[in-house]
């Protein structure tokens, strides 16, 4: 495709006017443990892996260079780094906590610290110890006090370590994909089992932010769930319109409707009041990707354009889903600070990720501008990394390529131009590429 079709494509996304970012406001980049750690780690991805489900996970070497790569992302002007703990290196069989492992996490946190990159720790991202995920996982309510132990062994050890936490990571989506639809661990597909999953990742978020809130010096403890915007492919067909309405009421609803008001209505359950899950965030963490359609072939990505950009999975850029999110969430949490916890996009061409970026910080400066305390903007991620089904193929997320053989890290021209909008505050539009 020629370069003035794609740039056509873009033109109605892009601000046209400089966008001005506060001083305070929070930049940072976005990583989980496994999919930067990677390994032969005792965790149910590595054995979906070896059964040839999933596609196998070398890492990105963070493990071993987390002090480098974070100098690398001060360097590039981030001030917080958003990083999370592998269950089954902590605790690799049930009950036997690995010192050093936690010692490890520790020094990365410390590395951050004196690297003037302030930590932000995620306690759950997708993968369970094997000896958890062998024992029913949170589907069995026998087993909630595992992670609940967990949980509190971890926060204690960081808690001088770190001031920011996270329960887990888009639970919604561990629920969807996992139980739902069955398509990653532990591959199930059935919804009253989802449905319970509901109920029960909402129950140990109160439980893990009470537990984590107990410890000197208190920390602050933010959600994160990624918003899906979802629409009907034909807003005159009733039936997509039911369809985008019974996904939205669930997958948004239930937890905004809980996080408010500490009652958890899940579709088929009997409503449940938790009354410890009011108010349980000192932070919303807000991710966005896309826009959801559902059509007469089932679900897909939406956009409101004829011809809008389209990244490496196939999903139209619609930088609108995010401001729409920000400002619902608000509307729904009033009082509720919000982070972007992650926004990105799949490709190998560095102007396709910067174009990306500088749509979606407008649409987030449109959703501050309608009164959404937006207070950051954390990119998914710095070094590429590992992308769960898709593993390290074109699908890349990174600011930064890494070569397998050396490990050596090299700056794209995205992550160059970002440093440039960190430096000033600005996305000026006439220096998009
Ligand atoms: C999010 C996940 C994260 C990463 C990005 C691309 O939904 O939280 O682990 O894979 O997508």
């Amino acid at each position: 495709m020629s370069d003035d079709a794609e740039r056509a494509r873009w033109a109605p996304l892009l601000p046209h006017a400089p966008v001005h970012f506060p001083r305070d406001f929070a930049w940072g980049v976005a990583s989980s443990a496994f999919q930067s750690e990677g390994g032969d780690v005792a965790n149910d991805w590595v054995d979906a892996a070896r059964a040839g489900r999933v596609p196998p996970n070398p890492g990105n070497g963070f493990w071993q260079r987390a002090e480098d790569d974070l100098q690398l992302v001060a360097g590039l002007g981030f001030g917080h780094y958003r990083l999370s703990v592998e269950w089954s290196r902590v605790e690799p069989e049930r009950g036997r906590f690995d010192e050093a492992a936690i010692d490890r996490y520790r020094a990365i946190c410390d590395a951050a610290t004196a690297a003037g990159v302030t930590p932000w720790v995620n306690l759950f991202h997708f993968t369970h110890p094997r000896w958890f995920a062998a024992r029913g996982g949170f589907l069995e309510t026998a087993n909630h006090a595992d992670f609940l132990r967990y949980v509190e062994r971890v926060g204690r050890a960081l808690a001088k370590h770190a001031r920011h936490f996270h329960v887990a990571n888009e639970s919604m989506v561990y629920v969807l994909t996992g139980y739902m639809m069955g398509v990653v661990p532990p591959f199930v597909k059935d919804s009253a089992s989802a449905f319970a999953m509901t109920r029960h990742v909402l129950t140990l978020h109160a439980d893990a932010y009470r537990i984590l809130k107990s410890q000197q010096p208190q920390p602050t403890v933010a959600t994160i769930e990624v918003y899906l915007d979802p629409r009907p492919e034909d807003p005159n067909d009733a039936q997509q319109r039911a369809a985008a309405e019974r996904f939205d009421a669930w997958y948004h609803g239930v937890l905004l409707e809980a996080l408010a008001t500490g009652w958890v209505r899940v579709p088929t359950r009997e409503p449940e009041e938790i009354p410890h899950l009011r108010g349980a965030l000192d932070l919303y963490g807000f991710n966005y990707y896309n826009s959801t359609s559902f059509g007469a072939g089932g679900a897909g990505s939406w956009s409101d354009r004829d011809d809008p950009p389209v990244d490496r999975m196939h999903r139209k850029v619609h930088p609108g889903g995010l401001e729409a999110g920000l400002v619902r969430v608000a509307n729904a949490l009033p009082g509720v600070p919000l982070l972007v916890t992650e926004n990105g996009v799949p490709t190998t061409d560095e102007t396709f990720r910067s174009r990306y970026v500088a749509a979606h910080l407008a649409a987030l400066d449109r959703a501050r501008q309608s009164g959404a305390p937006v207070r950051g903007y954390f990119h998914w991620t710095a070094v590429d990394n590992y992308e769960w089904t898709f593993g390290f193929g074109p699908e890349r997320f990174g600011l930064v390529a890494f070569d397998p053989a050396t490990q050596q890290r090299s700056v794209k021209e995205s992550g160059r131009w970002f440093a440039e909008v960190i430096r000033g505050g600005i996305v000026d539009p006439a220096r998009i590429p």
